[in-house]
């Protein structure tokens, strides 16, 4: 699959139409969710088990509440020590919502706490993501590209091929290479995911 989208030509000429948009006036937690339940689906996953990823994913950041405010919209790089500090949004996370009870609660929790792994133990805290259940990693992929074409303090908003050709790129190393197979012709070919993107300005 992955060998496939890396020769379908020049990813500066694909033709999706996806707008970057303000942290300010964009729901990014509910992308994010329903990215993720989109991906679950084209994974084959169940209807049933792609909601439940979606509720899931939508709790992914929900540590970041208490985070300083002064390192959350820092508008350049986080030092070293900030960027410990940011880390903990993921502890802190799973701390919230490791008291919902039932399979959601495990999936939020585990969501929470390692959707900054990556496939290679560079992540936040060093656990190859190949040993995460998959609904982490696809939550993890779906933050990332809605990340890049998200404007940041820190960042403008980042073109939808541009943040694809980032993700292939990323593949092997931070995402699986049958992750990022089946993400980047979701993005590119569903017009769901256009639409979850629409009415957001660069
Ligand atoms: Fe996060």
């Amino acid at each position: 699959m992955l060998e496939s989208v890396k020769n379908s030509g020049s990813l500066a000429s694909g033709s999706i139409k996806i707008g970057g948009g303000s942290i300010n006036n964009f729901n990014e937690n509910r992308a994010v969710a329903r990215l993720s339940e989109l991906l679950a689906l084209e994974m084959g996953v169940s209807p049933a088990t792609a909601r439940q990823i979606r509720a899931a994913a939508g709790l992914h950041d929900i540590g970041k509440q208490k985070i300083p405010k002064s390192i959350l919209y820092k508008p350049g790089k986080l030092d070293a020590q900030e960027f410990e500090i940011m880390k903990t949004h993921t502890k802190l996370g799973a701390a919230m919502l490791s008291s919902i009870q039932g399979i959601l609660g495990e999936m939020a929790t585990l969501t929470a706490l390692y959707h900054h792994e990556w496939k290679n133990g560079a992540g936040y805290w060093g656990v190859p993501s190949y040993y995460l259940p998959d609904y982490v990693n696809i939550t993890a992929i779906c933050d990332v590209f809605t990340a890049l074409v998200t404007e940041r303090p820190y960042k403008g908003a980042w073109p939808p091929e541009e943040a694809l050709a980032y993700i292939l790129n990323q593949a092997g190393t931070q995402f699986s290479d049958d992750l990022v197979g089946v993400f980047i012709p979701l993005v590119r070919n569903e017009e769901r995911v256009s639409a979850l993107f629409e009415g957001v300005k660069n």
